[in-house]
């Protein structure tokens, strides 16, 4: 899986090999600029999602929730998960368990598949004191297990497990039935999940020790302006093949 949030990318992962695409809220962060993913809201996974589905009409796309909709209460949270679908998603995800597993359920028995979250959970960031690995201790690694039954009996199809210890992520992919979507938590999980940019190399300031990056994309794409730029101002653009007669 990787995330993606605009046409033009999603061409390119719909004739590509990948088997689904996460229109994630890190779009707050990636494309709107913002410090954390506590920004987005509904309009904004809505536009992403609408984006993705036109460039990506083959593959399947997931949803998320962004920050609250999912706390506040069941009304809200169902008109975005229309906004959501309609929009063009196959299906939702949203962080967390405790507090809103019936809600899940709920979705679930709406007819909408939901993926779950646990570990790093980005909308949780001013609880968690920022970025950091989740269930290093005992009492920690013991509750995101316990989540992550709780959130398979409340029926979800998959769930992701973001920046938790490779071990506790092995433990729990083995005790679950349905499949994990590991980032930054070791090579146990079902499948992977990256963010795209960060696996293209766009931001050249942002490398966490579980991204690999497959592209220098940043020096690739500064170099292709730059070469734009240098032919025009010597004059060697456009030519005469490049211009209406
Ligand atoms: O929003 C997102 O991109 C995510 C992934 C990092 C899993 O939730």
């Amino acid at each position: 899986m990787v995330t993606c949030y605009d046409t033009w990318s999603a061409k390119i992962i719909n004739d590509s090999a990948i088997d689904c695409i996460l229109i994630g809220d890190s779009a707050s962060m990636v494309m709107h600029g913002h410090p954390s993913t506590v920004h987005a809201h509904v309009d904004m996974m809505s536009a992403h999602v609408q984006a993705v589905s036109r460039g990506a009409p083959n593959k399947f796309l997931i949803g998320d929730i962004p920050f609250l909709a999912h706390r506040k209460g069941f009304e809200p949270l169902m008109n975005t998960v229309e906004i959501l679908m309609k929009a063009g998603a196959n299906s939702v995800k949203l962080e967390g368990a405790r507090g809103h597993l019936e809600e899940i359920s709920h979705i679930v028995e709406s007819g909408v598949p939901v993926m779950g979250h646990l570990g790093l959970t980005p909308q949780s960031v001013n609880q968690l004191g920022g970025f950091k690995v989740q269930g290093k201790g005992e009492e920690t690694a013991r509750q995101i297990f316990e989540d992550a039954k709780a959130l398979e009996q409340a029926g979800c199809f998959s769930m992701v497990l973001e920046c938790i210890p490779a071990p506790l992520a092995l433990e729990i992919t083995d005790a679950l039935s349905i499949p994990t979507i590991g980032i930054g938590s070791g090579p146990d999980t079902s499948g992977q999940v990256l963010v795209l940019q960060d696996m293209l190399g766009m931001d050249p300031g942002f490398q966490p020790k579980f991204v690999r990056r497959y592209l220098d994309g940043y020096q690739l794409i500064k170099d292709a302006v730059n070469h734009f730029d240098a032919d025009v101002k010597a004059g060697n653009f456009p030519v005469k093949k490049e211009s209406f007669v």
